[in-house]
């Protein structure tokens, strides 16, 4: 498909997504918060059609899943010749040699001692519920420490570790016991009231000094789940010492480092995971999103000593799905062919851009990632860092409207997590139709 993007033939929503809108508003569950009305029928690379026959440039990748670009080729293949050979034979009750050529894989990739073993899932919220069974197995401690302004997912377990937006725990109280949530470095509430960079190991030293003192015993801890770099809470990337600080206090007190990679791993921010950038090493590593390339699947990664759990402790119907584990396979070739190094030039790029159109946009409050986790934080005024939520959906808004797909993060943030694939050129046109909707939006233009 080598159509032109972005093209817009009609105003979004066009016809038949309004036709198909108000269908959706029938039957469709209306639990999930849409960003604007895109009706999507394919895309390719990094270009999204919708059934109006308009061409998006896509900057969202599915919300950082198509980290190889829309149906890649090889994904694609992969996809197609296991679906001819066998789509389904139950990992919960039968061997499967796709899931261990992936976990031999996964194994290497992962930071860490080999070896290790996995457990497979659907998502990114399984591959954090099985996370939470395993520690609690594994140290036979109840608690759990999470963070302000985490995301981890939406069923039961996964959402009492989440801490993003209230709307998402609102009325399904009580959720899981023994969660205690903590503030992530840059909280800008710092309990010591500290800001940046005599905060970095501030929060890390508040969970020893104060919370084990004073609330929680260190020693019925089972684990610390963190995402390297905050994603649905505004892409926040911590200071190095602050995740170093972290390893070395789960240490001390034997307590569980879970890495939440869902969505900065599989090469999201120039690296395979984000913790790599860190120097650090966690005892369990959590990954979905990006590891099939759109095709679902989670997987919990730990050292073999850690994941010792009995035959019946945990399993899953569809989990490690053979085609899935295919799609995971090319996927990781894929990555492993230069991918990983391009996103990391290309959100360099992408990055340094950003930070040259700060200085000429007062809504811009500060620009900040890593690899293609990029986020740009919307303020009404530079100096008082008041968030402009308002500002910030009218910019993304603005920009579907021409065309270029974003999402927004945290309060008032946009993210930019195209696939890994993008090219320069296609950064270039992102840019130019941001900067315009900003620019429209700050002269007041709707
Ligand atoms: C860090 C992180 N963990 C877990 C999840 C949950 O993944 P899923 O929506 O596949 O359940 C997400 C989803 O955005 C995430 O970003």
């Amino acid at each position: 498909m080598s159509k032109s993007y972005p093209f817009i033939k009609v105003q979004p929503p066009g016809p038949k997504a309004k036709e198909l809108l108000k269908k959706d508003q029938r039957y469709i569950s209306p639990s999930s918060a849409k960003a604007y009305p895109l009706m999507v029928k394919r895309a390719n690379g990094v270009m999204v059609e919708d059934v109006d026959g308009n061409r998006y440039l896509d900057f969202t990748a599915g919300i950082a899943v198509a980290n190889t670009g829309h149906c890649h080729p090889k994904v694609v293949d992969a996809v197609t010749r296991q679906a001819k050979e066998l789509l389904h034979m139950s990992g919960a009750d039968f061997y499967n040699p796709l899931q261990i050529e992936l976990a031999e894989r996964l194994d290497t990739i992962c930071p860490g001692p080999s070896p290790k073993r996995v457990f497979f899932s659907n998502s990114g919220a399984e591959s954090v519920e099985a996370a939470i069974k395993l520690v609690r197995h594994h140290t036979k401690r109840p608690y759990l420490i999470a963070f302000i302004n985490a995301f981890h997912g939406r069923t039961m377990g996964a959402l009492s570790l989440t801490g993003s937006k209230s709307i998402q725990r609102k009325g399904f109280a009580p959720l899981l016991p023994g969660v205690v949530h903590v503030p992530y470095a840059y909280c800008y509430r710092c309990a010591y009231g500290l800001t940046y960079p005599q905060c970095n190991t501030a929060c890390v030293s508040w969970i020893e000094e104060e919370l084990f003192a004073t609330y929680l015993p260190a020693e019925e801890v089972a684990a610390v789940f963190v995402e390297p770099i905050q994603g649905e809470g505004g892409y926040i990337v911590p200071p190095k010492e602050f995740l170093q600080g972290l390893e070395s206090l789960c240490k001390r007190y034997g307590i569980m480092l879970v890495a939440d990679e869902v969505q900065s791993g599989m090469g999201r921010t120039g690296k395979m995971l984000a913790i790599e950038h860190f120097g650090v090493v966690s005892d369990i590593v959590c990954l979905a999103k990006g590891i099939a390339s759109g095709l679902p699947l989670g997987a919990t990664v730990a050292g073999n000593k850690i994941m010792e759990w009995p035959p019946g402790a945990h399993a899953s119907t569809f989990g490690g799905n053979p085609v899935s584990c295919r799609a995971a396979l090319a996927t990781i070739d894929v990555l492993q062919g230069g991918l990983i190094e391009h996103a990391a030039k290309m959100g360099s790029y992408l990055l340094n851009e950003l930070k040259n159109i700060h200085s000429s946009h007062r809504l811009i409050g500060e620009v900040r990632g890593k690899g293609l986790m990029i986020a740009v934080e919307m303020v009404e005024d530079k100096e008082t860092k008041k968030r402009a939520r308002e500002e910030r959906n009218r910019v993304v808004e603005k920009a579907f409207m021409k065309g270029l797909l974003l999402l927004d993060c945290g309060r008032s943030a946009i993210r930019f997590c195209p696939s890994l694939t993008i090219l320069k050129k296609d950064v270039d046109k992102a840019l130019a139709i941001f900067d315009e909707s900003l620019t429209e939006v700050e002269k007041g233009v709707r």
